[in-house]
């Protein structure tokens, strides 16, 4: 062995000049208030029912597809569960996108999976900036959908908070019937379940909606999510899926949450955090340091801040951990932050308004 091992040479020109997505857990920090991953403050008990692990698990556990279709009123042949919807974001490119020929199609700002599952595949990439309001361009969606195979369509939006206007939404149906999938992400649909248009599948065959159960089903480390799709797409999909994606613990807990025990837990928190998160957006409009907080649909709030890095980087050192969003398109100064315990509120708002009330004292000649 002369030459020495170079594993960079051998990968992929594409993944070569990755960077991978900084998660929640990737990104470091000592914090004790962890704001920055959309996720629920508190874990949900469980016990195992399922022992027998000798054995391989379903590919599609019947038990968690049920329940699922109950939930959310659709048949068990439009549903797909897989690791998270992370995983649904990935697998639609690979089992519609040819690499080097077909596009995907996001709006950002918007979730960063999109780019990072398109770039992994050698997909195109066509991003269309949102409007101001956080809308979508209509025109321009229009004058680029040429090659285009995925529509990506975050509702609500993260990290903006907003609702895709459900009259824009058809229209992107529209343009897109018989060309391309518009896939709508609706991660947090549950803390704004009016605005779902997992019924209008019927009318629009090529609409496809992700969910999952990391959000307002507090189990962000169970790794489930769920595909709905008309039956010719996730029939589709089964073919690029992985022989087992869900481990048989996962299965079974997965099949809990979602029994109407479950679910009526779910929505008592999603109750809880939705009273909390007006709580806090009051509270943060009050400080001198706040620009603007944004209206939000989720479980989390964007906030623009006087100097955002500043405020990150104070908290961060006080272990309160938030989601930096400056980078973004049209989102400098803003800040990310998810609706914590109540405790982990009160630490943020604190903090804040020390930070705001040490700025007005060294502005004082
Ligand atoms: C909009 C959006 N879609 C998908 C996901 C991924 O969800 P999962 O944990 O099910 O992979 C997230 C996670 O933050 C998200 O914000």
């Amino acid at each position: 062995m002369s030459q020495k091992f170079n594993a960079a040479q051998l990968a992929r020109n594409n993944v070569k000049q990755m960077t991978p997505y900084q998660s929640a857990r990737r990104l470091g920090g000592k914090g004790d208030v962890w704001l920055n991953a959309n996720e629920y403050p508190l874990a949900p008990d469980f016990s195992f029912n399922k022992k027998v692990l000798n054995r391989y698990p379903e590919c599609q556990p019947a038990e968690v597809i049920e329940n699922y279709a109950k939930y959310s009123r659709l048949a068990p042949e439009q549903i797909l569960v897989c690791r998270g919807a992370d995983e649904s974001i990935e697998l639609l490119i690979r089992a519609f996108c040819e690499p080097g020929k077909d596009a995907v199609m996001f709006c950002p700002p918007t979730y960063g999976m999109y780019s990072v599952s398109a770039e992994t595949y050698g997909v195109t990439q066509k991003k269309i900036p949102s409007l101001s309001n956080w809308q979508l361009d209509l025109e321009s969606i229009r004058a680029n959908l040429a090659d285009v195979k995925l529509i990506y369509v975050c509702s609500p939006n993260n990290p903006t908070g907003n609702i895709i206007d459900n009259a824009a939404l058809k229209q992107i149906l529209e343009l897109a019937a018989g060309r391309a999938l518009v896939v709508v992400d609706e991660a947090y649909i549950e803390f704004c379940p009016d605005y779902s248009v997992s019924q209008w599948m019927d009318q629009y065959p090529h609409l496809v909606i992700l969910r999952t159960l990391s959000k307002a089903f507090a189990l962000a480390g169970l790794r489930c999510g769920f595909t709905l799709a008309a039956p010719e797409i996730i029939e589709i999909l089964l073919k690029v899926i992985a022989p087992y994606p869900l481990s048989t613990p996962v299965a079974d807990i997965a099949a809990q949450a979602l029994s109407a025990e479950g679910i009526a837990l779910m929505q008592r928190r999603v109750a809880e955090i939705r009273a909390s998160r007006e709580g806090l957006s009051e509270a943060l409009r009050q400080l001198s340091v706040v620009e603007e907080v944004y209206p939000s649909e989720t479980n989390y709030i964007l906030v623009r801040f006087t100097d955002s890095k500043s405020v990150f980087r104070n908290l961060w050192e006080q272990g309160i951990i938030l989601r930096d969003q400056s980078s973004q398109a049209g989102l400098a100064g803003c800040l990310r932050i998810t609706i914590g315990s109540q405790t982990e509120n009160l630490r943020v708002i604190e903090a804040i308004s020390a930070f705001a009330e040490n700025c007005q004292i060294m502005e004082t000649p």
